[in-house]
């Protein structure tokens, strides 16, 4: 069997609110990703996509189960020891980009790098936005570049330290159809060069369709479809 690099234990997630706002999320998903392979979770808008995606990266915490990264509980880690484990292991795309509008593509690319005061930051940055097919455009800022070559730019960013995993959250979501495969064509030959694992997130049927790895998430669960 291929070798695990994240994994669900029980995992439950309850928004608390007032009696009329408590909303049960999970209700105890047990899901395993190997390495070097690609997911894509089905589900539609509220179903709680989103907050999958965050309790794998160690963004948010479970009601109670876990979340394992190489056998690792991320529920054994300090906010320290957790921002560590993002930054080294996990990059994450969104929908809405979240690049820093006052700095360039390469400069957006580059911040990973900086802030782990790694060495070379540029060239490993300019490495990745020439592998997402930017170089062109380097110096634009997000405002100057189109929602395409953004999502691309964002997925440079997510892959410039080198993670194990990168999770993406709708990131076609605000695309066109043409723009939509070039992106998801981008992460497939990511994930077959570099094995990076992808774990994506949409209510896109259409692009999923055929794929092996497909989960549905419904009413707390996920269940495989493919
Ligand atoms: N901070 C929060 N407090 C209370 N409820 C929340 C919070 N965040 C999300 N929810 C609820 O949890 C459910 C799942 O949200 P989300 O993960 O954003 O769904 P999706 O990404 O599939 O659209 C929704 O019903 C939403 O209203
Ligand atoms: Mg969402």
């Amino acid at each position: 069997m291929s070798e695990l690099v994240l994994e669900t234990n029980k995992l439950h997630k309850v928004y608390d609110g007032s009696s009329a706002t408590t909303v049960e999320v999970f209700k105890g998903i047990n899901f395993r990703l190997a390495r070097g392979e690609v997911y894509y979770i089905l589900g539609h808008s509220g179903v709680g996509k989103s907050t999958f995606l965050h309790l794998l990266g160690g963004l948010d915490t479970p009601t109670s189960g876990d979340v394992l990264f190489d056998g690792k509980s991320l529920s054994s880690m300090n906010e320290s020891q957790l921002a560590h484990f993002r930054n080294k292991n996990i990059g994450f795309v969104f929908q809405f980009y979240h690049l820093l509008p006052e700095l360039t593509l390469l400069e957006n690319v580059m911040l990973p790098l900086m802030i782990s005061n790694e060495s070379n930051a540029e060239e490993k940055a300019i490495e990745w936005i020439e592998r997402v097919g930017l170089k062109e455009r380097i110096q634009h800022l997000p405002s100057q570049l189109s929602g395409g070559e953004q999502q691309r730019t964002t997925i440079a960013r997510a892959l410039v330290h080198s993670p194990q995993v990168v999770l993406c959250d709708e990131p076609t979501g605000n695309l066109d159809e043409t723009n939509a495969k070039i992106v998801y064509d981008l992460i497939e030959s990511l994930n077959q060069e570099e094995g990076v694992t992808f774990c994506i997130v949409t209510h896109e049927e259409s692009f999923v369709k055929s794929k092996p790895n497909v989960y549905r998430l419904t009413s707390g669960n996920l269940q495989k479809e493919s």
